[in-house]
């Protein structure tokens, strides 16, 4: 056996951010060396997204635990693993496909298959001695990307908030990665200000940005507008203001074709259309520096997308979470359909750092932008943050800067940012290349 060689891999049960459980994997090598690696978990998840297994024994975590995840990796999934050369991700990832044998990772579970893939590649980069972004992303890769901060919460992550899910600010004004931190953060700080002026909540919702009580999203977009001026800063030159609705959560199907469904913006209270969805995104962002609009429709509504993209697509990001579900398939049918401008990408909708790494690098063959993403739920992982960089992305949306799921992420990317030294680069408006208004 090699000394790359897997020996052995074990899982356990650990807690999230939300105190729900998730898996962790262990893979050690022959030589010892170890790599580990924790699963996130969404809410307001894809109907078209790889199986989160979970037990539904309701006498455990209200039917929330991972023991049978843990089992499949402890049991079969080691078993197949063992004996693996740990630098050869491609194959450990196609035999955890094949081993699963369902289309959407329904049986060894989505979870199982992510711990391990991603705990493989950790144990590889440290057999090489090399940080996670240089192992995945070879000596080229050096860009960080623009982050974007969701500083208010709302949707299925803060109920009684807005309609919208997330308000997300983008300083792309910023010279380098750990000043686009200060920025945001300073941003963030003034919103807490301005929510206590007027005497509006300041907790927060389930990625760390504030979850007020507000009558509309445009109340939303107003109070940021406010915090970014009483930082100091110029919206729409140093900042953007990006949008996830999370347009699936508050869609209501209609009976035989999703075209006719309904958009129901209850905190508001109006039903929209599908195309007065759009006239109502074509408004806000000729009224906001609003630069970015994810799932702004719901996940089936692909005459919907096409005609927003066609309204927008050549001034606004145009982001696809439950649209894609980092799926390959319904990338193509994206691609074909002009769908989308960018895609947001997160690695447990597919289950495979090799299958995510696939979709990402077709997605940027489109000429699309690409977001890495946590979800709601999240760990002290940093894994995204070094795909990030590995991939050349351009940009990640990780939650606010606070609450210390959220921070590990940029905290690791400033690491980085110093690793690679004069090496590094911030994209700043670049990675708004796809965008006409973008000079
Ligand atoms: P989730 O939400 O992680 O709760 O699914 C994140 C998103 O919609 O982008
Ligand atoms: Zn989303």
């Amino acid at each position: 056996m090699e000394i790359a060689s897997i020996k052995s891999v074990k899982a356990r049960e650990i807690l999230d951010s939300r105190g729900n459980p998730t898996v962790e994997v262990e893979v050690v090598l022959v030589n010892g060396t170890t790599g580990i690696a924790a699963v996130p978990s969404g809410v307001s998840t894809g109907k078209h997204e790889a199986v989160e297994l979970r037990d539904g024994d309701k006498s455990r975590y209200w039917g929330l635990g991972v023991l049978k995840a843990v089992e499949h990796v402890n049991g079969e999934i080691a078993s197949a693993m063992a004996g693996m050369s740990a630098l050869e991700q491609e194959t450990i990832d196609q035999r955890l496909i094949e081993l699963d044998g369902t289309a959407n990772k329904a049986r060894l579970g989505a979870n199982a298959i992510l711990g391990t893939s991603l705990a493989v590649a950790k144990a590889g980069a440290s057999f090489r001695g090399i940080p996670l972004y240089s192992y995945l992303g070879g000596a080229t890769a050096n860009l960080l990307p623009v982050p974007m901060l969701n500083i208010l919460n709302g949707g299925k992550h803060a109920r009684g908030s807005t309609d919208f899910q997330e308000f997300m600010i983008m300083p792309v004004g910023a010279a380098n990665f750990n000043q686009a931190m200060q920025i945001s953060s300073e941003v963030y700080h003034a919103l807490h200000k301005v929510l206590e002026d007027k005497r509006l909540s300041t907790n927060v919702g389930d990625e760390g940005g504030f979850a007020p009580r507000l009558p509309s999203n445009k109340d939303a977009l107003e109070l940021i507008l406010s915090a970014i001026d009483m930082a100091g800063y110029k919206a729409g030159q140093d900042l953007f203001i990006a949008l996830d609705p999370a347009a699936s959560t508050f869609y209501q199907g209609g009976k035989h074709h999703s075209a006719h469904g309904k958009y129901v913006l209850s905190q508001e209270g109006v039903t929209l259309s599908s195309t007065e969805m759009i006239d109502y995104y074509v408004k806000l962002t000729s009224d906001y520096p609003v630069i970015s609009i994810e799932d702004g429709l719901a996940e089936d509504d692909w005459a919907g997308w096409s005609l927003l993209t066609a309204q927008l697509g050549k001034q606004t990001h145009l982001v696809g979470d439950d649209l894609y579900a980092t799926n390959m398939e319904r990338l193509e049918k994206g691609i074909a359909q002009k769908a989308s401008n960018s895609i947001l990408i997160k690695v447990n909708q597919i289950g495979t750092l090799s299958e995510t790494l696939a979709v990402i690098r077709r997605a940027q063959k489109a000429g699309w932008t690409t977001i890495i993403s946590h979800r709601s739920g999240e760990t002290e992982d940093t894994t995204i943050a070094d795909l990030a960089v590995a991939s050349n992305a351009g940009l990640i949306k990780a939650g606010a800067p606070c609450r210390s799921e959220r921070l590990a992420k940029y905290n690791r990317l400033l690491r980085i940012e110093e690793d690679l030294g004069k090496a590094a680069q911030y994209p700043g408006k670049k990675a708004l290349y796809n965008l006409e208004r973008i000079k």
